[in-house]
């Protein structure tokens, strides 16, 4: 009887494979260089790899051959230009000089949400696999590391065999990422695991070597990483599953929140005394505006679409719930204002016009510069639409801020966006906000009352300095 490949092996069993570009490492290319790919590149070239992050966008690829990373990241900047100058690591627009440099390309890319839908757009992954797979004059492996609907790995193969010379013998693997923003370079260098779904034992064998830098380091640290070696669709669904997870303890949190503001309970001790119980946990049990970002959304949003699409919508249904239960969250800042502002909240939300509001934050979460899906902007905008006079400040996130909603107006710092202020509503948990004296905003501000949306604030300490003070699920 035959062995199904891949089976559960021991890291020691991997034999290992000489790369076919001949060099004693294999060489790394990283197609799409967002913030995933950029950052995989940066780190990879950090653990000693010779890497290219290619993009068509010329302008990034511009910037980071320039030694500029297009995005804010805690320690990346640094690492980037180290390994420029170290000459291991390139940018590149030219997917010919990609191709023939790598020994194994990883699918960095993006997919986002369909605008006509909630599942994901593959059409990027569909345009560098083509590209890619055109230009390979010799053995690859071509690893999915952006976050796809399941059956994509196998889609991926036939692309392959349709673009690639089949003489070739160039394979496919997919391995999920589970990197943060605002910790991305620990993530990537210092993972809790890597989980690798390959056909072979060639693929396993080359993903090992360039991932061997990772091991390696952690031996050094006297860690271990583990290593979970499966198959195509289980690598797939690790990462969505993971998504979910996670936006499903921040939407249990949040509804707790909801039953603490109807029977006067206090989320934030309530989520302290059950994250005590090491089953549950304290991380990522934070009640406030809910989660947002360029992930936990989109993801578990084309996750229902995917599970509906295989027969087994009914099995992801309540993740539906998730997604409201964290839309509601938003509109509860709107409540808390209105009341805070003696206004009446009618079916179409309140009337705000005539009020001066702050909003402090506009990223998705703080250390970040990302905007995408973040629940502190997309309130600003609503308290706007609901005719307040709206002021948003973030350390990091005003240029993308513009962007996204450029109607609105933005504060050079988060005095001048306080100033003359009925309401403040603190919706990212910056430092700056979190460790703001409430003494030096009282002075300024028209009116203190205060909408703390990350229960980060210190209540007792606002309180005595005069503020009206209301967090999400607390009394
Ligand atoms: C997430 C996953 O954590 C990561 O593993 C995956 O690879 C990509 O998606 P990221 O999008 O960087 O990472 O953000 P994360 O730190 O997970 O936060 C997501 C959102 O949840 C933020 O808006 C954050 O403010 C919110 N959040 C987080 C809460 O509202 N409460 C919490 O307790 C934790």
């Amino acid at each position: 009887m035959t062995i199904p490949y891949p089976s559960s092996q021991p890291m020691s069993a991997i034999t290992p494979v000489v790369p076919p570009s001949g060099a004693s490492r294999p060489r790394l290319t990283f197609l799409g260089t967002g913030y995933l790919g950029a950052t995989y590149a940066i780190c990879f070239a950090e653990l000693g790899y010779e890497v290219i992050g290619f993009d068509v966008d010329a302008e990034k690829i511009a910037k980071l051959a320039g030694g500029e990373v297009p995005f804010h990241e805690p320690g990346l900047d640094e690492l980037l230009r180290r390994n420029l100058a170290a000459g291991r690591l390139r940018f590149s627009t030219d997917i010919a000089e990609t191709a023939h440099f790598g020994d194994v390309h990883f699918i960095c890319v993006g997919t986002p949400q369909r605008a006509d839908g909630m599942s994901a757009d593959l059409s990027y992954v569909e345009a560098s696999v083509t590209g890619l797979a055109q230009n390979l004059d010799r053995r690859a492996l071509i690893v999915g590391k952006s976050t796809v609907p399941v059956g994509t790995a196998e889609w991926i193969e036939q692309l392959v065999d349709k673009h690639a010379d089949s003489q070739l013998g160039v394979e496919v693997a997919y391995s999920p990422e589970f990197l943060q923003e605002g910790f991305a370079v620990e993530d990537v260098l210092r993972p809790n695991r890597i989980v690798v779904g390959v056909k072979s034992e060639w693929a396993n064998s080359m993903l090992y070597s360039a991932h061997k830098g990772v091991f390696d380091l952690a031996a050094t640290e006297d860690r271990e990483v583990p290593l979970v070696v499966t198959d195509f669709a289980t690598a797939e669904l690790v990462k969505v599953a993971a998504n979910a997870f996670l936006a499903t303890k921040i939407s249990f949190i949040n509804a707790m929140a909801e039953v603490c503001e109807a029977s006067g309970g206090d989320v934030t001790q309530l989520a302290r005394a059950i994250g005590y119980d090491p089953r549950i946990g304290n991380r990522f049990l934070q009640a406030g505006v809910g989660f947002g970002g360029g992930c936990l959304p989109k993801d578990i949003r084309a996750f229902q679409a995917r599970a509906q699409e295989l027969g087994a919508g009914e099995a992801l249904r309540f993740l539906h719930e998730v997604d409201l239960i964290n839309l509601r969250r938003r509109n509860r800042v709107l409540q808390l204002a209105a009341e805070l502002l003696d206004r009446r909240y009618g079916p179409a939300g309140p009337d705000l016009s005539g009020t001066r509001i702050a909003v402090l934050g506009a990223t998705f979460k703080p250390n970040s510069d990302d905007v995408r899906d973040a629940p502190s902007l997309a309130v600003a905008a609503q308290l706007a639409k609901a005719g307040a006079d709206v002021r948003v400040y973030d350390p990091q996130g005003m240029e993308n801020a513009r962007r996204a909603q450029p109607d609105l107006t933005y504060s050079p710092d988060m005095i001048e966006a306080v100033r003359d202020a009925d309401l403040v509503c603190v919706l990212t948990e910056w430092s700056d906000f979190r460790n703001a004296d409430p003494e030096a905003l009282a002075r300024v501000v028209a009116g203190r009352r205060v909408v703390d949306g990350r229960n980060c604030l210190d209540s007792t300490l606002w309180v005595q300095a005069g503020w009206e003070y209301r967090g999400m699920g607390r009394p």
